[in-house]
């Protein structure tokens, strides 16, 4: 990590952060910020969308090895454009070391840059088959994971975990050294307990300790909302690399808010022009991806840009109301110049506002 200062337009001295480069496997890591796994979330369409933002690696959300053996079709959808996606790190979970590295094996031919195991959902359905953050409680079973996958794979192979299973059996630290002797190639760590589920908050300091206690690169990851949280995340845990999740949903921009804001300390908000076409080609790549069946979650993903703009809920209750893409799409068009009059006008208040008092 480098301090730098640099002048900015006041002659004052400022302080820009440049986080180093990080190198996993044949991947390497220009900048180290990156999307987390997401389920129902970080498909393609959501991928291409961020990496527009200049955000590589992307990563697929958890993918089931037992249906991957099985070879579903539905399975496959989700990581099949990994050669085009390059790099995307996959995700794969179970409770088997044999089924996890045989499914390594097919991500591998797919065309996977990296392997990551998910040893930290706390979903009861996942956790009920020994898997996600179950792994936590059966130190020997994820070591023999890790083995097996290592062994039948070239790729390089990363662990995601949370910081224990519940508040009297915090781990991090043991299963991070046993990941590392292992032979995992990096770790992230979303430092809330898997009863915790999104409850409370994140607690970095184990962040830290993780990162103090092993060599191998370490992802830090829960709750950064905001540049200025992403570089407190940097500084105060020492962490390689940080991941964002939700604040990512309906706002890919900031990634691209968080590299300006290390380097100038600040960052812009996006304007509505951005947001309008960000937002309706997301909502189009749905469609492409998913054909007319995605329609549903296409309305879901155009409603998450729209969140925190004036008429949220009314435009929300349209949108879904509507049942042809085109209609959508109008109406997006609609509540947009809605939305840019309204601040046309502001601003000439405003201007109004200033000349009548100079
Ligand atoms: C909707 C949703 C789906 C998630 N799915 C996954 C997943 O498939 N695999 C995984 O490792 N973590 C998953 N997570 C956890 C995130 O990767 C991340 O660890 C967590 O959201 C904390 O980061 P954040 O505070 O930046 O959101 C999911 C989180 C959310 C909100």
């Amino acid at each position: 990590m480098i301090n730098q200062f640099t002048d900015n337009q006041n002659g004052e001295k400022k302080r820009s952060f440049r986080p180093t480069q990080l190198r996993i496997g044949e991947v390497c890591v220009n900048f180290p910020v990156v999307p987390a796994p997401m389920a129902g979330v970080t498909d393609k369409p959501y991928r291409d969308i961020v990496r527009q933002f200049g955000v590589e690696p992307t990563f697929t959300e958890m993918v089931s090895s037992e249906a991957l053996i099985r070879k579903n079709c539905k399975t496959f959808e989700l990581f099949n454009t990994a050669r085009e996606e390059w790099p995307l790190v996959v995700q794969i979970f179970g409770s088997k070391p044999d089924v996890l590295a045989n499914a390594a094996k097919i991500v591998e031919n797919e065309g996977a840059a990296i392997i990551d195991i998910n040893a930290g959902c706390p979903v009861k359905k996942i956790v009920r088959q020994g898997a996600g953050a179950a792994l936590l409680k059966t130190p020997n079973t994820l070591a023999n994971i890790i083995t097996e996958v290592k062994r039948t794979v070239k790729l390089p192979v990363t662990l995601k975990i949370r910081s224990g299973w519940d508040k009297n059996t915090i781990n991090a630290v043991e299963i991070s050294k046993l990941a590392e002797d292992s032979g995992i190639d990096a770790i992230t760590l979303h430092p809330r307990t898997a009863t915790q589920l999104f409850g409370g908050h994140a607690d970095w300091n184990i962040i830290k300790q993780v990162r103090k206690h092993v060599k191998l690169p370490v992802i830090g990851n829960g709750d950064i909302k905001t540049p200025e949280d992403a570089l407190r995340m940097f500084k105060s845990t020492g962490c390689h690399a940080i991941m964002i999740g939700r604040a990512s949903i309906g706002n890919p921009w900031i990634f691209e808010q968080i590299r300006t804001f290390f380097i100038k300390n600040e960052y812009q908000k996006p304007g509505l022009e951005e947001i309008e076409l960000t937002g309706i080609t997301h909502f189009e790549k749905v469609l492409e991806f998913y054909g007319p069946r995605g329609l549903p979650y296409a309305k879901t993903v155009l409603i998450r840009y729209v969140k925190y703009l004036p008429k949220a809920r009314e435009s929300r209750n349209t949108i879904y109301s509507l049942n042809s893409p085109e209609d959508i799409e109008r109406f997006w068009r609609e509540y947009f110049s809605w939305l840019k009059q309204r601040r046309n006008q502001q601003q000439l208040e405003e201007e109004n506002i200033e000349s009548n008092c100079s």
